[in-house]
């Protein structure tokens, strides 16, 4: 079985047998013409249709690939079709001089943990999904934004430590942070000597009106000015959806705050 790369005409294909992968749908159809642009959207074909998807995104200074929206038609499951499309997307990675591969599984998606463990994944992070709805927020906001002059002391970073970035977990690295600090992308709660709250806002290039918010670290009073000034700010941009992603394992209590899921980020040596 050969794995190429999708071409425009997979496209009708693949978004039948994507329709109702999740009890809520599938998100395929918003990205597929982002993935088919940035390339190395790979399919496999039985008798000239495709059958199975999965996208690879190298992150090229975190030496990474992001493996993602490994989908394989119902009809055509239990054949090994996936692990195929993950080993050629490992390949490319190689390619691309990356040297670790991770992907993000839902903890309730049991079939696809066991892909991962059987490839030789392991669980490496736990994160928690919260969706949090826009709304004006009447107090004075006490949220500063990191700066180039002030900028953070990197022991507030632990290391190793991700942000999403359209539902891809990246490195915050010295390459990222000088960019999402020029972009004004890092907030925080406190003063220079107690930093109470941190947390990391982008756009989603994929779902229109969805801001996503890495929630890093903070105190329950940090937390609650965090979440209170990206709810207010969310409101004023016409942000329709807020998602927060955090490796915390509680947020403080907030009446238009709710968990959604959480997922196993799983990490691999390639
Ligand atoms: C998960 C999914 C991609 C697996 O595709 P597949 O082509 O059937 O997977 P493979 O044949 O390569 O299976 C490899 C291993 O995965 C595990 N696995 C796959 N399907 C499984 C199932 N239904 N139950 C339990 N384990 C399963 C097994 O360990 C399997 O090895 P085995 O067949 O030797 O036991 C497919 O079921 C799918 O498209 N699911 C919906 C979308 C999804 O969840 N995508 C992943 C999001 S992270």
């Amino acid at each position: 079985m050969i794995v190429k790369k999708a071409s425009a005409s997979d496209k009708d294909k693949v978004l039948e047998f994507c329709q109702k992968t999740f009890s809520w749908g599938d998100y395929i159809s918003n990205v597929w013409d982002y993935w088919m642009k940035e390339g190395d959207l790979l399919t496999i074909h039985e008798k000239g249709s495709p059958i199975a998807i999965c996208h690879a995104s190298f992150n090229k200074e975190g030496k990474q690939v992001w493996i993602e929206g490994i989908r394989v038609n119902p009809l055509f499951r239990r054949r090994g079709y996936a692990s195929l499309l993950i080993r050629k997307a490992e390949n490319l990675a190689r390619q691309n001089d990356c040297t670790t591969a991770y992907m993000l599984i839902a903890s309730s998606n049991v079939k696809s943990i066991n892909l991962a463990r059987k490839l030789n994944y392991k669980k490496y992070e736990n994160w928690n999904f919260y969706s949090l709805i826009p709304k004006k927020i009447d107090q004075k906001q006490k949220i500063k934004f990191v700066n180039y002059e002030e900028k953070l002391p990197s022991v507030l970073f632990p290391s190793n430590f991700f942000f999403v970035k359209s539902w891809r977990w990246l490195p915050l690295d010295d390459f990222s942070m000088s960019s999402l600090i020029k972009e004004k992308r890092i907030i925080y709660f406190g003063n220079d000597n107690n930093i109470e709250g941190l947390a990391i806002l982008t756009d989603s290039e994929h779902f229109n009106d969805t801001i996503l918010i890495t929630i890093i670290f903070g105190s329950i009073n940090g937390l609650k000015e965090i979440l209170s000034y990206v709810q207010n700010f969310g409101h004023q941009e016409k942000y329709k959806r807020i998602q927060i992603l955090t490796k915390l394992k509680y947020l403080p209590e907030n009446e238009n705050l709710e968990y959604q899921f959480s997922f196993y980020l799983m990490k691999q040596k390639i």
